[in-house]
C-alpha cells in the first residue's frame, strides 16, 4: 500500500515537474521571438562603414524571426506597414550554372543581413508561360524586405535559355549578375547524376554517361549531349556579353566554395558592393556531411539537403581525358573574357 501510495506521488511530481519545464521553455521561446519583433530595424546602412568584428548576430536573428514569418506569408498587413517591408525585383541574380553550387551560394549569401533571398527557382525569364505573366508576377514571387535590402533570385536555367538576355536586360540593364562554374568535366558528370538519381526514383533505366558524353559513331564528345553544352561556358557567356558588359557579371569558383566558401563570399559582397559582414562564425565543416553548413546565430544552423552533394558514378577515364582535352580551348577563352582563371586541366 506504502508502496503504491510513494509511486502515485513520484507520477504526480514527474507530471508537475514536467510541465514547469514546459513552460520556462515556452517563456524563453516567447521572449526570444517577441525580441526579434521589435521594429528596431538593427539592420545597417549597406554601404556604411563596418568592422569586421560586428557579429551580425542580433540583424540575423531579425532576419530569421520576422522576415521568415512573412515569407511564409504570416504577416498581417499591419506588421508588413509597421515593418515598411516591400517586395523588391532583384538586384543581383545567380544565372547559373546548374550544378555550379548555386544553392550553396544563395544560402550563403543569404547569411548577410542586407541579402535577401528568393527561396525557390522562379523560372521568370526562362519560362514563356511564367514571362508572360508580367513583372508585376515576379516582383509578387519576391521575399518581403526592408526597402535598403537587396533582394536575390537563383534560376540556374538563366544561364543557357537563348531568350534570357535580353529580357533580363529589358528589366534592369544595369542589374549584377552572379555565375558559379565548377571544373566544366566535373560539372557534366554531377549534372548527369543528378538526372540519373531522378530516373531510378521513378525506377527507369538510364544510360552510362560515357554512352551519352562520346559520340558511337565518330568517338568525338557528342556536342549535342546538354550536359557537355551547358559546361561550354564561353558560349553561353558571349551571349550575355551582346546585352550587358563583362563588369556586370561576377564568376564565382564553385570548386573553391566548397573547400573554401569566406573568400568567394568575401569577392560577392565586394561585387555587390556590401560590407562585409559574412564570417567564418557563420560557416563550419561538418564532417558527416563533407561540407560547409550554415550558421546564422547560436541556435539557428543548416546544411543544404541531401541532394546537395551526390555521390558521382565512376566514370571511364579515357572519356574523363577527352571531356577535358575537348573543354580546353572553351576554357582558355573563358579566362580570358572574364579575368578569371581556374587550374582546369
Ligand atoms: P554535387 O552534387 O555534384 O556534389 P547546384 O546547387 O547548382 O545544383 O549545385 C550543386 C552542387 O553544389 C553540389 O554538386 C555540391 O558539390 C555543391 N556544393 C557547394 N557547396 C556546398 C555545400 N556547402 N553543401 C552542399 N553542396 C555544396
Amino acid at each position: 500500500m506504502l508502496f503504491k501510495q510513494q509511486a502515485l506521488l513520484r507520477q504526480k511530481l514527474f507530471v508537475l515537474g514536467s510541465l514547469a519545464i514546459g513552460s520556462l521553455l515556452y517563456l524563453v521561446a516567447r521572449v526570444g521571438s517577441l525580441d526579434r519583433l521589435q521594429p528596431l530595424c538593427p539592420i545597417d546602412g549597406r554601404f556604411g562603414p563596418h568592422s569586421q568584428d560586428e557579429i551580425p548576430l542580433r540583424a540575423l536573428q531579425f532576419k530569421r524571426g520576422l522576415l521568415h514569418e512573412f515569407r511564409k506569408g504570416n504577416a498581417t498587413k499591419e506588421q508588413i506597414r509597421l515593418h515598411n517591408l516591400v517586395q523588391q525585383l532583384p538586384k543581383a541574380i545567380i544565372i547559373g550554372v546548374r550544378k555550379g553550387g548555386t544553392r550553396a551560394l544563395l544560402e550563403m549569401l543569404n547569411l548577410h543581413p542586407s541579402v535577401v533571398k528568393a527561396s525557390q527557382e522562379i523560372h521568370f525569364f526562362d519560362n514563356d508561360e511564367n514571362y508572360a505573366k508580367g513583372i508585376e508576377w515576379y516582383r509578387k514571387k519576391m521575399p518581403f524586405s526592408y526597402p535598403h535590402q537587396i533582394t536575390i533570385e537563383k534560376s540556374p536555367a538563366y544561364f543557357i535559355t537563348e531568350e534570357v538576355p535580353e529580357r533580363i536586360y529589358k528589366m534592369n540593364s544595369s542589374i549584377k549578375l552572379l555565375i558559379i562554374v565548377r571544373e566544366p568535366t566535373t560539372r557534366a558528370i554531377s549534372d548527369y547524376t543528378q538526372v540519373l538519381e531522378g530516373k531510378e526514383r521513378k525506377n527507369k533505366t538510364y544510360y552510362k554517361f560515357e554512352k551519352l558524353a562520346i559520340d558511337p559513331n565518330t568517338c568525338e564528345v557528342n556536342t549535342k549531349y546538354k550536359a557537355v553544352r551547358t559546361s561550354i561556358y564561353t558560349k553561353h557567356l558571349e551571349r550575355w556579353l551582346k546585352y550587358f558588359p563583362i563588369e556586370q557579371f561576377h564568376i564565382v569558383d564553385g570548386d573553391r566554395l566548397i573547400t573554401e566558401p569566406l573568400p568567394e563570399l568575401q569577392l560577392v559582397e565586394k561585387f555587390l558592393n556590401l560590407p562585409p559582414r559574412i564570417s567564418q562564425y557563420n560557416l563550419y565543416f561538418n564532417a558527416t556531411r563533407g561540407f560547409y553548413c550554415l550558421r546564422f546565430n547560436i541556435v539557428f544552423n543548416k546544411c543544404l539537403a541531401g541532394s546537395k552533394g551526390r555521390i558521382h558514378p565512376e566514370v571511364d577515364t579515357s572519356v574523363i581525358t577527352k571531356l577535358r582535352k575537348f573543354f580546353h580551348p572553351f576554357n582558355q577563352k573563358f579566362y580570358q573574357i572574364t579575368g578569371r582563371t581556374f587550374n582546369w586541366p
